[in-house]
């Protein structure tokens, strides 16, 4: 099982040497991620003609290692397994374990991204970091917030009011956030016609990064009531997927056999079209 710290900090972005790279990610990704560039990206990205059997896009995240976040510095299939194994150990419903598993499976985009989309390897701001609304101000809640006005769009009347191209109230689900790993597999999940996962699964995949929203409180104009309920289900799965990081390495075939049944009653047996 996942040892839960209680002594270490998470998402402290002021200490040791991995800072750099996350910040330099961080510079990136505020710079490039306007809305002429989620909508190209939503577009080139968007076409579910990939079939990956699950357990091979499980696998292919041992190759990443996600440059965004300080406090883990294994490859990312660790991550998974180790939230997924939190949630089993405090017995939460199979299709939560399900979520900590696959969650954080967009980031596959770096096996077909590019350098120049931020989607690759090598440059991962496209793919991952905490996500913001594009289409509208950039709240000071972002990590980072001084790089806010590097980003073009903080300088087009359209898109720099509080509420930019959106109506009040419209719900975060009618805006367009950053692109990334979150948005990118929630779609591919949605085209999936063999999908059974419950809402609140979905929620947590779509929104687990919107951190200046979910724990920044910011885009009072925006939000509505059925986002304060989403807010409740992102709280209740972050913990696991932000306190259970550890060097404990986990095999991924010593879990297979669990969350094989598990997997097949939610997602089917078949390939998933990334
Ligand atoms: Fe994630
Ligand atoms: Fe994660």
């Amino acid at each position: 099982m996942a040892h839960i710290s209680t002594k270490k900090e998470f998402r402290d972005y002021t200490q040791g040497d991995v800072i750099a790279a996350v910040r330099e990610n961080y510079r990136k990704m505020r710079t490039n991620q306007t809305y002429d560039y989620v909508q190209r990206m939503r577009k080139k990205y968007l076409t579910y003609d990939r079939p990956l059997d699950l357990w091979d896009a499980i696998r292919s995240l041992n190759d990443l290692i996600d440059v965004s976040d300080p406090d883990l510095d294994l490859p990312n299939v660790q991550h998974l397994i180790q939230t997924a194994e939190a949630i089993r150990a405090d017995n939460r419903p199979d299709w939560m374990q399900l979520v900590g598993l696959i969650h954080d499976l967009g980031k596959a985009m770096y096996r077909w991204g590019s350098d120049e989309d931020g989607t690759s390897q090598k440059e991962q701001w496209g793919t991952v970091g905490d996500v913001f609304i594009v289409g509208c101000r950039l709240p000071e809640t972002c990590v980072y917030s001084e790089f806010n006005t590097l980003n073009q769009d903080m300088h087009d009347p359209r898109y720099n009011t509080e509420l930019g191209i959106y109506s009040e109230g419209c719900g975060i689900d009618n805006t367009y956030l950053a692109w990334g790993h979150d948005e990118y597999f929630y779609q591919v999940l949605n085209n999936h016609a063999e999908n059974k996962l419950p809402e609140e699964a979905m929620i947590m995949i779509r929104y687990h990064s919107f951190y200046p929203w979910h724990t920044g409180d910011s885009y009072a104009h925006i939000t509505n009531a059925k986002d304060d309920r989403y807010k409740i289900w992102i709280k209740d799965f972050n913990k696991y997927d932000l306190y259970t990081k550890s060097p404990q390495v986990f095999e991924l075939d010593d879990v297979v056999d669990y969350y094989r049944p598990i997997a097949e009653k939610y997602l089917g047996a078949g390939p998933i079209f990334f």
